[in-house]
C-alpha cells in the first residue's frame, strides 16, 4: 500500500504495478496529462513534478523527473504537479511570470518549466541567478532560447 498526498487529497494505492512511472500513473490512471513525455528517459525535463516531505520541522521541496520515478517513492510524500498550481481561477505567479516573459512557444516543455520554478520559489532564499539557472538545467526548450525562462524565473522567484 502506497500512501501519499496529491496536493492536498490523501490517496491510498494498492493494487498498482511496482513498475509504474509516476509519469504513467498521474497520465493514464489519473488522467492529469498536464505533466509531458518527451524523452522518457530523464534527459528532458517536460516531465517535471515536485515532491515534497518533511526535514528539519519545515516541508523541503524537491523537482523530480517523473518519467524516472516509481510510484514507491511517492510513500509518505507530497506530490504537486502542474495542475494543482492555478488556484480560484487564478494563474501561480511563476505561470503568470512565464506568460509576462514570453517563456513558451510550443508550450511542450512549459509545464516542466513551471514546476521547476515553483520548487525554487518554495524553497525560498534570495533570488540568485545561478541557482536558478541551476535550479532549470533539467528543463530542455527548443523554441523560446532561455533569456525570457530565465527572466520569468526572477520575476516569479525574485
Ligand atoms: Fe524527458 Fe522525463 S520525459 S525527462
Ligand atoms: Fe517549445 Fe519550449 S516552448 S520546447
Amino acid at each position: 500500500m502506497i500512501q501519499f498526498l496529491l496536493n492536498q487529497t490523501l490517496k491510498s494505492e494498492s493494487a498498482l504495478d511496482p513498475n509504474t512511472t509516476v509519469l504513467n500513473y498521474l497520465r493514464r490512471n489519473l488522467g492529469r496529462c498536464g505533466t509531458k513525455e518527451g524523452c522518457a528517459s530523464g534527459d528532458c525535463g517536460a516531465c517535471t513534478v515536485v515532491l515534497a516531505e518533511p526535514e528539519g520541522g519545515q516541508l523541503r521541496y524537491r523537482s523530480v523527473n517523473a518519467c524516472l520515478t516509481f510510484v514507491s517513492a511517492l510513500h509518505g510524500k507530497q506530490l504537486i504537479t502542474v495542475e494543482d498550481l492555478k488556484q480560484n481561477g487564478q494563474l501561480h505567479s511563476v505561470q503568470q511570470a512565464m506568460v509576462d516573459c514570453h517563456g513558451s512557444q510550443c508550450g511542450f516543455c512549459t509545464p516542466g518549466f513551471v514546476m521547476s520554478m515553483f520548487c525554487l520559489q518554495k524553497n525560498g532564499g534570495e533570488y540568485q541567478r545561478e541557482q536558478a539557472q541551476q535550479a532549470l538545467a533539467g528543463n530542455l526548450c527548443r523554441c523560446t532560447g532561455y533569456r525570457p525562462i530565465l527572466a520569468a524565473a526572477q520575476q516569479a522567484c525574485g
